[in-house]
């Protein structure tokens, strides 16, 4: 019987390992799977609500670490983590994504000696200044599995000394759960509540540090954003992060035609972006689900480590400045919808094909 622990800490983590578990579970005589949060997110609607929306069965283990800096969230994963392995001894932890999380689980478990997956292996925005671009660095280089999402991504893992053996290239788990979840998120009455129409809006993500946390930026970005706002309504979910470094008379929060809210849920957030005319985000993960979906994308960065978004699917790399912004909308608002292609293997069936390689 293999024993493995499974790690969620942060948002973008609980849609990448609902379907991880699920496909374990139909191995009962083979897999145990424990899942272990390390409460690195702890709001309601920054994580208890994904469990509810995703019938995420809850943690066997928390952590209870919360916000700290950098060091101080990944060191205290680190001695939390550390006593979960050593009373549990699993066969193996499965880390996705690029957070904080990622790292420190990863790195603890190398540590004692207990092989690592890594769910999301080999992106790069070869842009350091990110912390999730270390984190994604640091976290393959000491998994043992390497489980990959786009053709890029092997390039990459290549380039930095990985072998073939480990590399296993597999889907997206994250395209898995949108899937499987379409359906009842078109259920969601989340339109109706903020009083939209499916196309007439633009759909509005921030939380990346380098553009939430310079005051200058992101007093650059929402200037551009008053001005979308005068051709089309925006709604714009706002990520703790961001809300922190938002002036209380932020004319942002004033404005009529921005249609501002707390973080929303899976399903409600799914449906507000299936039925958005275009999204404007620094998120990693929306720029893969508006290429399943169909909706562009514009990716308010200077680069993006999901290569495939851009080559075949909806994604656009439009940068920081204002007046690009701007213009790019603009064009968008006149194109008729662009129907990128599906990228190989985001059909569904990345976690099966990850769970395969354990009990092969
Ligand atoms: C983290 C990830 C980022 C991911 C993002 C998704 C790292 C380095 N970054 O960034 O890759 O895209 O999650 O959201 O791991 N806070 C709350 N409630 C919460 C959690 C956080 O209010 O439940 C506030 C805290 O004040 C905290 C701040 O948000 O200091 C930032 O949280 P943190 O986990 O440090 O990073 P994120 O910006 O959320």
């Amino acid at each position: 019987m293999l024993k493995i622990i499974n790690i969620v800490g942060a948002r973008p983590n609980f849609m990448k390992i609902t379907p991880i578990m699920q496909e374990m579970r139909k191995f009962p005589g083979q897999i145990n799977p424990i899942l272990v949060h390390t409460e690195q997110h702890y709001d309601e609607n920054m994580s208890k609500l994904f469990f509810r929306d995703l019938e995420l069965p809850q943690p066997d283990i928390y952590l209870g670490v919360g916000s700290g800096t950098h060091a101080e969230q990944t060191a205290k994963i680190m001695i939390e983590f550390e006593k979960v392995l050593t009373k549990e001894q699993p066969d193996l932890v499965v880390v996705v994504g690029d957070v904080n999380s990622t790292i420190a689980c990863a790195l603890t478990a190398v540590k004692l000696h207990i092989p690592v997956a890594h769910v999301e292996a080999g992106l790069r925005s070869f842009d350091r200044n990110m912390p999730e671009e270390i984190n994604r660095i640091l976290t393959d280089a000491i998994s043992d599995y390497l489980f990959t999402t786009e053709p890029d991504a092997e390039i990459n893992l290549f380039a930095e000394g990985k072998k073939k053996e480990q590399i296993f290239f597999v889907g997206n788990v994250m395209i898995d759960t949108l899937l499987r979840n379409k359906t009842k998120a078109d259920a969601s009455t989340v339109l109706a509540g903020l009083k939209l129409k499916p196309r007439e809006y633009a759909l509005l993500t921030l939380h990346r540090p380098e553009n939430v946390d310079n005051q200058a930026k992101l007093t650059n970005i929402l200037t551009a954003i008053e001005e979308v706002a005068r051709h089309i309504r925006v709604a714009f979910p706002i990520h703790p992060r961001t809300r922190k470094n938002l002036a209380i008379d932020s004319s942002i929060l004033k404005n009529p035609n921005i249609i501002s809210t707390e973080p929303l849920g899976y399903l409600d957030f799914l449906k507000l972006t299936s039925d958005a005319k275009l999204v404007l985000t620094d998120s990693g993960g929306i720029q893969e689900e508006t290429t399943i979906l169909g909706v562009p994308c514009l990716t308010l960065r200077n680069n993006t480590e999901r290569p495939v978004t851009v080559t075949q699917g909806t994604n656009r790399v439009v940068g920081t400045n204002a007046q690009k912004i701007i213009e790019e909308v603009k064009k968008t608002l006149n194109e008729t919808r662009i129907e990128g292609k599906i990228p190989k293997y985001w059909d569904g069936k990345a976690a099966q094909r990850i769970v395969q390689t354990f009990i092969r």
